[in-house]
């Protein structure tokens, strides 16, 4: 069912893309139900181009003639549609359950307006029962939990934090880095959090988009719904 509803949003969002935009196409099931929309109206004659957040998005999206470049060659972008993990009401996200937050976040920040996909399963009240993705440098890894691990305990959320695949295979990101996700059930304090996280110097990006999202497409039972920050 939750598959229906995901490509009911992706369809929905691909009728906000209209020739001539400067794409972001995220990544995850979500975005990839909206990649195979969009091939069907580049097919029929619609033209845009597009920058791929993902190595995964961009074998995809290639396979199905959708032109893509890169931020280097086209830096500012119109829009940039992606699944998210979490939605709040006020279309904070959790991003990176498929690993790619840091391109995500990258590519959404060029973008003037962001639409986030989703089935209604995503949309909570307050983030955090999806685990957080904290992205990190291999570079004094131990260390860099340690510091993530006292910022948890600073803002009293649980000090539980797994690292992406184990410590004999680590999970590695499309940039090399590793991630961390982070248990912690509810958070209150999202802004707090992300400027904690970031101020780490091991830390290389985390999962949570505030103030990136500029409408959201979720998808349930009852339809399709809009939503926008409140
Ligand atoms: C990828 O890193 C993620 O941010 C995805 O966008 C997110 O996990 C949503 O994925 P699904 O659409 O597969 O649920």
């Amino acid at each position: 069912m939750s598959d229906q509803f995901k490509k009911q949003a992706a369809e929905r969002a691909v009728e906000d893309v209209s020739s001539g935009m400067r794409l972001g196409i995220g990544t995850g099931s979500t975005a990839e139900l909206f990649v195979h929309a969009l091939a069907r109206r580049v097919a029929d004659g619609l033209d845009v181009i597009g920058v791929p957040t993902s190595e995964r998005t961009a074998k995809l999206a290639s396979s199905l003639g959708i032109r893509l470049t890169s931020l280097d060659e086209m830096p500012q972008l119109d829009l940039t549609v992606d699944g998210a993990d979490e939605l709040d009401p006020n279309l904070a996200l959790i991003k990176g359950g498929g690993g790619a937050l840091l391109r995500e976040k990258i590519v959404a920040a060029a973008s003037t307006q962001m639409i986030v996909i989703a089935d209604s399963s995503k949309a909570v009240e307050t983030l955090g029962r999806f685990p957080l993705p904290i992205e990190v440098v291999p570079f004094g890894l131990e260390a860099t939990r340690h510091a993530i691990l006292k910022v948890l305990a600073d803002l009293n959320l649980p000090e539980e934090l797994e690292l992406r695949g184990g410590k004999t295979d680590p999970y590695e990101t499309d940039g090399g880095h590793y991630i961390f996700d982070a248990h912690l059930q509810q958070i209150k304090d999202v802004k707090t959090l992300a400027d904690r996280l970031a101020a780490i110097p091991g830390v290389v990006e985390h999962g949570l988009f505030i103030n990136l999202a500029t409408k959201a497409y979720v998808a349930g039972a009852d339809g399709v719904k809009t939503l926008w920050p409140v």
